[in-house]
């Protein structure tokens, strides 16, 4: 039997950071806009910080400018609107996001979508993600589009595939299932009303698991050969991360495979920066 490929997100998301820390060279050497990205947390949740530090560091490393704003988890709902909407107006920054998850008071929705659409960089509002939906994609969900780097960094033809998403969430699973779509597959999404599950994943020549679960997935719920990525990033009891499939059980059988960690994780990141770039060079055509 044919070991599987192990897609290495570390060395594409490196990939992808190189050529932007060109790209935000050339831009000095032009004395074209450097890009500045605005994150907003609220609340202590410890791995949101964690992210969010990440992100920080990330940018600098780019060359990018970004600043984070803190807000404690009882602030008011219109405090952090009010600060969205200076952002929006504020022609130094090009890229805004809001950490998830908010406090249970906040609502949601009402922040994403007070976020400007040119400086959406999760791409989780309205007009973003109904242009993804229509197929025409403006800026996207960072986490599926580093799905598709993937898949494109290793030459994998998506048309055609069936591809099963495990997960309905707004930042994974449904975005997902438009990019999917978008690259010709034929595409199911699943969720936790589904019934018979493995039916569906047995069907699977892509499989994009997006659950939250350590080691959800066993061998026997895939198909010979099937492509598998694994989203999850969840932390054993003792201190080991793990994802959302069992990755040593897939070894032999599935002809890809990500990593946890080293998979997709590095890549969300890596299109953090791309949208934000992209964002920055949007809004200079708009101003100019
Ligand atoms: N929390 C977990 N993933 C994400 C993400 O991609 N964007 C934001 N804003 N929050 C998250």
């Amino acid at each position: 039997m044919k070991k599987s490929k192990i897609i290495d997100g570390i060395k594409i998301s490196n990939e992808i950071i190189d050529k932007i820390k060109n790209q935000v060279k050339k831009r000095i050497q032009k004395k074209a806009k450097i890009p500045y990205l605005a994150v907003i947390i609220i609340g202590d949740n410890p791995a949101s910080k964690i992210y969010v530090q990440k992100k920080e560091n990330k940018c600098k490393e780019v060359g990018f400018i970004s600043k984070t704003f803190y807000f404690s988890k009882e602030v008011r709902e219109t405090k952090v609107i009010n600060l969205i909407k200076s952002l929006n107006k504020d022609n130094n920054i090009d890229a805004i996001l809001v950490q998830l998850p908010l406090p249970n008071h906040i609502n949601k929705n009402k922040i994403i979508n007070s976020i400007s659409i040119y400086k959406d960089v999760d791409g989780f509002n309205p007009y973003n993600t109904g242009s993804l939906c229509q197929g025409t994609p403006k800026l996207r969900p960072c986490t599926p589009k580093g799905i598709m780097s993937l898949l494109n960094a290793y030459n994998i033809k998506t048309h055609g595939l069936n591809a099963v998403v495990i997960g309905a969430s707004n930042v994974v699973g449904r975005p997902m299932g438009l990019e999917l779509l978008l690259a010709g597959c034929t595409t199911t999404i699943t969720h936790r009303f589904t019934k018979n599950l493995k039916e569906y994943t047995k069907l699977a020549d892509l499989l994009i698991v997006a659950v939250g679960k350590a080691n959800f997935i066993n061998s026997d719920w895939i198909k010979d050969k099937a492509i598998i990525i694994d989203v999850g990033i969840n932390k054993l009891k003792n201190g080991k991360i793990v994802g959302d499939v069992n990755f040593k059980s897939m070894l032999l059988k599935a002809s890809y495979i990500t990593p946890v960690p080293g998979g997709v994780g590095p890549m969300t990141i890596a299109s953090l920066l791309e949208n934000t770039l992209e964002a920055c060079k949007n809004l200079s055509k708009i101003k100019n």
